[in-house]
């Protein structure tokens, strides 16, 4: 039997709309209205696509929404000054620097110098301390596991004592959830492996999941007889392929293709995301839940 497809695109709609309610009520109630600014430093092709789409969602929302733009020459210092403005500006709650940054940058410097209470991304190291203690701990999840337990949570399938096998170790995604899967709590309280590069014998433990989240980076690394009948499968990999001409637009588009063989996997899985359309449109939703998260925080501390 074909797998459920489980529709990031769909539940990311949801999502959004359940925001837009909640940002109209912190308006009426308080006033507050969530503030995000995007920094962009230089003019990579990819990053003004990802930063042009967090500030239209951002305004479809009812944030208040700005997109600095800085010339790729701009000097270390003068962007951690700017960081440091916005850092003092009440009427943001979310600063977002994109990455990656100019080589002449340090990117570690500048994402250590971003409020950790307006580190959106949850990328800060306070951040991702809180995230490995949990609990009332954590002030913001990073954006693409957040999302990622998301689909897994409004897919419906049951992470109470499941095996999650986590295929890659990156700090932006492998290391994160396989935090969060393992915490106390709904949503989570698995059983949780990480298997990476070094890992001897990956098809068996890929064979043990329940729920397989898959982010290496590698076209089709994971093949359709490692995974479980009737597993869950979240394919984080995007990856370029190649390129065609879009039947829409007429113009060139990138062939995407996820770590994992879809059209085989679907057929084995019981559950799996597409690429595109599953992950990739949960991270900027999630940012934006992160956003209306601060201001109601800073709405909270006012009281
Ligand atoms: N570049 C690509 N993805 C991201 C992201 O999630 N956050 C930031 N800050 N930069 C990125």
């Amino acid at each position: 039997m074909s797998a459920k497809i489980i529709s990031g695109k769909d539940i990311a709609a949801e999502i959004k709309e359940e925001l837009k309610k909640e940002v109209e009520e912190l308006k009426a109630s308080t006033g507050i209205v969530p503030g995000l600014v995007t920094i962009l430093v230089g003019a990579d092709p990819a990053s003004i696509s990802y930063v042009t789409a967090k500030g239209k969602t951002a305004k479809d929302l009812g944030f208040n929404s700005i997109q600095d733009d800085q010339s790729e020459d701009l000097k270390e210092d003068d962007l951690l000054a700017l960081i440091d403005k916005y850092n003092k500006d009440d009427s943001i709650h979310g600063i977002l620097v994109q990455l990656p940054l100019p080589k002449h940058i340090d990117e570690k410097k500048v994402l250590n110098a971003i409020d950790p209470d307006k580190d959106v991304d949850g990328f800060h190291p306070v951040n991702v301390g809180r995230l490995m203690i949990g609990g009332d701990e954590v002030k913001f999840l990073p954006c693409t596991p957040a999302g990622i337990q998301e689909l897994i949570i409004r897919s419906g399938m049951e992470t109470n004592g499941a095996e999650v096998v986590v295929v890659g170790r990156s700090n932006i995604v492998g290391k994160p959830i396989a935090n969060i899967m393992l915490q106390k709590g709904a949503g989570a309280n698995s059983t949780v492996t990480v298997v990476h590069t070094g890992t001897k014998n990956l098809d068996e433990h890929c064979k043990r999941a329940d729920i397989l989240i898959v982010a290496a980076g590698v076209p089709g690394l994971v093949k359709p007889e490692w995974i479980k009948p009737g597993a869950c499968v979240i394919d984080v990999g995007v990856n370029r392929v190649g390129e065609k001409i879009s039947e829409k637009t007429g113009r060139k588009i990138a062939i995407l293709k996820g770590d994992v063989d879809f059209d085989a996997a679907k057929e084995i899985a019981g559950s799996i995301t597409p690429v595109p359309g599953g992950v990739g449109p949960m991270t900027i939703t999630m940012l934006m839940k992160n956003t209306v998260k601060s201001a109601k925080m800073l709405a909270e501390s006012k009281k």
